[in-house]
């Protein structure tokens, strides 16, 4: 797919990380040790504070506790348990890590956990109703748009973005509002086809 902007991209980790000082004044700092066996590992010069903040995860509230400097990608995956989805890369290049806040598609390993509370937090695991699923999962199976998977959540998600974005136009049009989002199995063909899918499925 050609490489475009991507609105994902655009954050880098220096402004995710000058941006912490700001999102953690809505946090509650507590003493490390209650915490010290769940956070990430530290090194000697790391600030050993730790944070009690609420997120917002596919309709419903969690108590997280988490240092200022953990991910939203590692909030889920490792603190609420939601592995749909997928760490890649962890630099913000391959979109594997792809979820919606506030409706908006961002690649949650270039976020920190601190800077969303109050936001609502979408994964794939919070698109299907019930056991139906949603359109666009529908159009990823039937188009067969995968091969190891590891792309696929991400991909759902920045398609779900794509669609209420209005940018459906044409294959052209979702190749390059999709480029943010890598697959190494090259599925891009079946992927954009079921994207043009689910689009039609929605605006019917
Ligand atoms: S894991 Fe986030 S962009 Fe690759
Ligand atoms: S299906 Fe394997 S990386 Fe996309």
């Amino acid at each position: 797919m050609p490489e475009s902007p991507h609105p994902a991209t655009t954050h880098t980790r220096r402004i995710v990380l000058k941006s912490t000082a700001v999102a953690a004044a809505g946090a509650t700092l507590v003493p490390a040790p209650a915490v010290a066996a769940a956070a990430a590992p530290t090194t000697a010069g790391d600030v050993a504070e730790v944070m009690e903040i609420t997120l917002s995860v596919n309709g419903r509230k969690h108590a997280v506790t988490v240092e200022p400097r953990v991910t939203l990608l590692d909030a889920l995956r490792e603190r609420l348990a939601l592995t749909g989805t997928k760490k890649g890369c962890d630099r913000g290049e391959c979109g594997a890590c792809t979820v919606l806040v506030d409706g908006e598609r961002i690649k949650s390993c270039l976020t920190l956990a601190v800077m969303r509370q109050g936001s609502a937090i979408t994964t794939v695991e919070g698109l299907a109703d019930g056991d139906r699923l949603h359109p666009v999962q529908e159009a990823f199976i039937r188009r067969d748009a995968f091969q190891c998977g590891g792309c696929t959540s991400g991909q759902i998600m920045s398609a779900v973005a794509c669609i209420r974005e209005g940018h459906t136009g044409s294959d052209e049009e979702i190749r390059q509002w999709m480029s943010g989002n890598i697959c190494r199995c090259a599925c891009y063909q079946n992927i954009v086809a079921a994207v043009a899918d689910a689009a039609r499925e929605v605006r019917r």
